[in-house]
């Protein structure tokens, strides 16, 4: 078994980036980003920004961004390409959306198969032309308008990513913008607003809902950025210390952002030993040191409820609950089949294979766990290329001395490129 011990810091957050490099480019001058990811899906987001015009370089270990400001975006000659990411595709078109140009967006097989309707048909309400494959998917062509009427969208289906395209696009339209959200999802657009002191107003309706109106158009400063580490990509090697006898590990600065720590609630209530120590705030965030220990885990039941704050962490939260003891329930995951993979088949085909007791039945997995599960020969693992499903089952494999193959280790470098790194360095101090 390969215990993990030590420390590092958190890989940065894919979101925070994403957003970052789209309101550097909104900015009226230069911006400087520290500490931004360079993940494959985050290139895609600052390569389309290139296509729209938008002066971007690298400069030692920062990257400098020549905003445009709002409505600067300049007519592309190609497609702009998302790859495999769903926020880039998202939150582009929602940008782009209020700027005079015609964009096509195209990605690879897994997002072209990825519904775009439930962003456009916003936008198609507020007067966008939008032509979609199949009524629903990339490739999508759309004709940007800064005349789109700013409106009221009520956000039935929980979505960070509909919900920031919808402000992105806000942001270049005369009047006032209204979105309400029916399920709270994660706030880091409305962060990084306040941080850039883009005025907004934010009204919590009730526990879960809440309204925001925003009244554009809007001339933002540059001010440097600096992002935060990323709770999704921390809660594999969390997991791994909780699972994996011995192990003692602290990562480091974090984002303790209330939307997305969620999951270490859930760690916790499962009986693991996590302590979370706030060290200082950038560029809007919280972020502090985590420190987790091997604990003895029993299984619970994770409430629809809790969705949007632990989508990203569903995949790693099973390995946890594979390793518990009695069963684990999680309930309300209809959002799971819309991911990088049907994350729901993911899970089940896999752990299943390697002999653990789970089924889904609707929108729910039942996981039993099982300590006892002896692994003598290698067993490949499908990862229907979703790198959370990577590198959940890399995680899982720690337990097992390396007899679980994955099949597509490469699309990790989708959110987390250093992985491989981190693991190597956690796995090898004793
Ligand atoms: C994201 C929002 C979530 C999440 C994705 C990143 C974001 O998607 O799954 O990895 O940065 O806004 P949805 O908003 O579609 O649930």
């Amino acid at each position: 078994m390969q215990k993990l011990k030590g420390s590092i810091i958190t890989s940065p957050c894919k979101s925070i980036s994403h957003r970052a490099l789209i309101f550097a480019s909104l900015s009226t001058g230069k911006v400087k980003i520290t500490n931004l990811l360079e993940s494959d899906d985050v290139m895609r987001t600052l390569n389309i920004l290139r296509e729209l015009g938008i002066r971007i370089i690298k400069s030692g270990e920062k990257w400098h961004v020549f905003g445009n400001g709002t409505g600067g975006y300049i007519q592309p000659s190609n497609a702009l390409d998302c790859g495999n990411s769903g926020t880039t595709s998202r939150l582009m078109i929602g940008a782009v959306s209020s700027n005079p140009i015609n964009c096509t967006f195209i990605g690879d097989n897994s997002l072209s198969k990825r519904s775009m309707s439930r962003l456009t048909l916003f936008l198609e309400k507020m007067g966008a032309e939008i032509k979609l494959t199949k009524k629903d998917f990339l490739p999508l062509n759309i004709n940007g308008n800064n005349n789109l009427i700013p409106m009221e969208h009520v956000m039935q289906k929980a979505s960070a990513q509909v919900k920031s395209a919808l402000m992105f696009s806000a942001l270049n339209l005369r009047g006032k913008t209204k979105i309400i959200e029916k399920r709270n999802t994660r706030d880091h657009t409305e962060r990084l607003m306040n941080y850039l002191n883009i005025k907004f107003k934010k009204t919590i309706l009730n526990k879960n809902s809440t309204a925001i109106e925003l009244n554009g158009p809007y001339e933002i400063k540059p001010r440097d950025l600096t992002v935060a580490g990323d709770p999704s990509s921390a809660a594999f090697f969390i997991v791994g210390a909780l699972i994996v006898p011995n192990s003692n590990l602290i990562m480091k600065n974090m984002s303790l952002n209330k939307t997305r720590i969620a999951f270490i609630s859930v760690l916790k209530k499962m009986g693991g030993k996590i302590n979370i120590k706030k060290t200082k705030n950038i560029s809007g965030e919280d972020i502090g040191d985590v420190k987790v220990s091997y604990s003895s885990l029993v299984g619970v039941k994770i409430k629809a409820s809790a969705s949007p704050y632990l989508i990203d962490e569903y995949p790693i939260l099973s390995i946890a609950a594979s390793q518990a003891k009695g069963s684990t329930i999680m309930e309300g995951l209809s959002e799971l089949r819309h991911k990088e993979s049907d994350r729901i088949k993911s899970i089940t085909t896999n752990l299943s294979k390697l002999g653990f007791e789970i089924n889904s039945k609707k929108d729910n997995i039942h996981i039993q766990g099982n300590k006892n599960i002896k692994i003598n020969k290698p067993i490949r693992i499908k990862t229907y290329s979703d790198h959370r499903i990577a590198m959940s089952f890399v995680i899982l494999g720690l337990l097992y001395d390396n007899k679980l193959i994955i099949d597509d280790e490469a699309c990790i470098s989708i959110s987390y490129p250093n992985f491989k790194k981190h693991l190597k360095k956690l796995s090898s101090v004793y």
